[in-house]
Parts: structure tokens; sequence; C-alpha cells
């Protein structure tokens, strides 16, 4: 039995059985319909393909599959993605591409930055290495740190661009200013929580105490 398939080879093609297996017409075709031609040539319905065609594949001469839409190979074991999948993306089968870390999206052409990019950062492909691209006062992996040009001392953290978040006992915009619950007397600084430094002439937690070399000499 001979039969005509009005077709483009083997590959990227549909295939539509009519009439009970008499006429095989092969006419729909994606992007390479229009480059076909008619090749007419010989389906042997006695024939065996050995390893045998998958995916719905037909053997239509000994050892020659014919691929249905979406499949492609010797014995069609490759499925086709149209478009083609991305970026190191894995064809599963027709349409659907298993996407590397990364990537995704219907065809991986989307860049996916795990757990996004916070603060207005953007996620990007810089060189195949996806990460966050962020806003100048915002740093990290996910932009999750804000940046304090001041920096933030004596335990202070960063809360916020350009601001700290104090431990008790600190004040000013980079915590560098200590508090003295009770101020210190008599010219004396506070320069840690609650801790005087005194002029040299007085002393006492608080430099409320006048030392005697002072009464000496005065
Ligand atoms: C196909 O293979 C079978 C079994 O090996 C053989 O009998 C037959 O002649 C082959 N057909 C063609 C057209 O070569």
């Amino acid at each position: 039995m001979v039969l005509f398939f009005c077709s483009l080879g083997p590959l990227r093609t549909g295939l539509l059985l009519a009439s009970v297996g008499l006429f095989v017409s092969v006419c729909e075709g994606r992007s390479e319909a229009s480059r076909g031609v008619v090749i007419p040539f010989v389906f042997d319905p006695k024939a065996i393909c050995d390893p045998p065609c998958k995916h719905a594949g037909i053997c239509i001469r000994n050892n020659t599959c014919f691929c249905s839409k979406g499949y492609e190979g010797e014995l069609c074991q490759y499925a086709d993605c149209y478009p083609k999948c991305k970026n190191g993306g894995e064809c599963l089968r027709p349409g659907k591409c298993r996407c590397p870390p990364g990537f995704g999206g219907k065809y991986c052409h989307k860049v996916v930055c795990d757990g996004g990019c916070w603060n207005g950062g953007d996620c990007t492909a810089v060189n195949g290495v996806v990460k966050c691209l962020c806003p100048s006062s915002w740093t990290g992996s996910k932009c999750q740190e804000a940046i304090c040009p001041q920096g933030c001392r004596n335990g202070g953290s960063c809360v916020a661009p350009g601001i700290c978040s104090c431990l008790e006992g600190w004040l000013g915009g980079a915590c560098h200013t200590a508090v003295c619950k009770r101020p210190c007397l008599n010219g004396g600084k506070c320069i840690s929580p609650d801790v005087c430094r005194c002029h040299p002439h007085f002393s006492g937690p608080r430099c409320e105490e006048k030392k005697k070399a002072f009464y000496n000499r005065g």
C-alpha cells in the first residue's frame, strides 16, 4: 500500500489520520510550513520499528518513525518546545520547559530572584548570574539591608537608609552620643551611658566631688 504525505519531513509536523488508515495527510506545520515541499513517500503498514517509536510516533517504514506534533528524534524521543527553552532550560514535553535555578516563566525567559528583591531592587541576570540590583541606599542579596553612610556605632543598627536604631544609653544620628541619666557636673563629660569623665579637679560618679589637691593649691 502506498500513501502520499504532504509533508515537511518527519519532524515538527502534525499528523492526521483520515479514513481508517487508507490515507494519511500531514499538512499541518508550524514555522517550517511555508518552506515545506510535498514529498511523497512510502508508508509500509507492515513496517517494524525496534525500538518502537515514542510519544505516539508512527512507524512508517522499517526503523523509521514519523513523529507526532511536538516531538522529534529518531524515535521521537525528544520533546520540542516552541519557542525554545531559553537560558539552558530543558524541554520536558511540548511547550513545557524545566528551567535552571534563577530562571522562570513558560520559556525560562524570565530571571527569577529567589525570595524576590526588596525595596525597589531589580532582579537581573549579569553574565548569567541572577541577582538583585539594589537602589543606592540598600544592599544585601535581596536589597534587605539599609545603608547608613554615617555608620551606626556602639551597637546601633541601620534600620532604614541613613537611620540608626541605637542601643539604650546612646543617641545621635550615628549613635555616637552617650546618655548620662543624671548629668555630669563641674565640666565632666558623659563618655558612655551613665559614665562621666571628670575635669581633672573633680571626681565621683557625677564628678560631684572636689579633689583635695584642688583645695591645697587654692
Ligand atoms: C522490514 O523488516 C521485516 C522484518 O525484518 C522484513 O521482513 C521486511 O522485508 C522489511 N521491509 C522492508 C520494506 O524492507
